[in-house]
């Protein structure tokens, strides 16, 4: 399994980390299944075949935190989607439960503020410095994918979600966050903005012939890879389907296929 994460303290390179990205450890698949029976079967038809697994508010309420090591035996790196938002000194304290579990990605909410960003960010750090250790990356959800305009307007926001998502990314980014969590349809706008030097990681992702479901900002793996997004998060367009391994094998090669035409032209 390739050592993508490793972030050599802060000093670390995005953009070296990015180039030892292969297909595999771009493809995420969200284990958003009701309990560690199901997680086991989709684990065993997964055989490896990817690097990381997301482990995300369902498996978490219904099993517990003992199924990050379920996940982690069965040979994965775990995303904990854990989407943390209080005050800072509780966020930092969750922090501290969380770094005991051993885990390469952790997303916390943007909206939580710069505040709790850059405390969680040093939190991180010091346990990690102290650990001899890389911290866990952590992700900044900007604007969830389910919700559209529509949705920010009941807000009470007077903006359009992309120029929402472009203030929160540059909140993530300026609090140290090392990626950052938007819709496939975002992401070539924020790399526009704001250039290379963070992660950005896509859920929202559905092939043609998917239901979409609740989401409402989707796209397809080629568009996200193609404007530029490092991981894409993928549930149900796998999770549900008769083949698993067969589906992650297409994502691969729509992911690998992408990338080749990215370097060539
Ligand atoms: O099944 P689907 O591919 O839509 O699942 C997407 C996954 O990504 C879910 O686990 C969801 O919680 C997560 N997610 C999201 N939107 C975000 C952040 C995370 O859909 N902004």
């Amino acid at each position: 399994m390739s050592d993508f994460y490793n972030k050599k303290d802060d000093n670390s390179n995005i953009d070296m980390l990015r180039k030892k990205l292969k297909p595999k450890d771009r493809l995420i698949l969200s284990l958003d299944v009701a309990n560690r029976f199901e997680a086991m079967e989709v684990l065993k038809k997964t055989d490896g075949s990817i690097s990381t697994i997301k482990v995300g508010l369902e498996l978490i309420y219904n099993e517990g935190l003992g199924i990050v090591d379920i996940v982690k035996k069965s040979g994965y790196k775990v995303m904990l989607d854990a989407k943390l938002m209080d005050i800072p000194n509780t966020i930092a304290g969750a922090l501290r439960g969380i770094s005991k579990l051993d885990i390469s990605m952790i997303t916390i909410h943007t909206f939580g503020g710069a505040s709790m960003l850059k405390n969680a960010d040093e939190t991180l750090s010091e346990i990690y410095r102290q650990k001899h250790k890389n911290k866990p990356l952590l992700f900044g959800v900007t604007v969830l994918t389910s919700l559209d305009d529509g949705d920010l307007e009941k807000f009470g926001f007077n903006l359009k979600f992309t120029e929402l998502v472009l203030k929160m990314a540059k909140i993530a980014i300026s609090n140290n966050m090392d990626g950052i969590i938007c819709s496939p349809n975002e992401v070539r706008f924020l790399r526009e903005n704001f250039g290379y030097d963070f992660f950005i990681a896509t859920p929202g992702i559905r092939l043609a012939e998917d239901n979409i479901g609740d989401q409402k900002r989707i796209n397809t793996p080629e568009k996200a890879i193609k404007d530029g997004s490092d991981f894409i998060i993928v549930g149900r367009s796998i999770i549900e389907s008769t083949d698993i391994k067969g589906r992650i094998n297409l994502y691969l090669e729509k992911i690998e296929r992408e990338l080749l035409n990215d370097k060539n032209s």
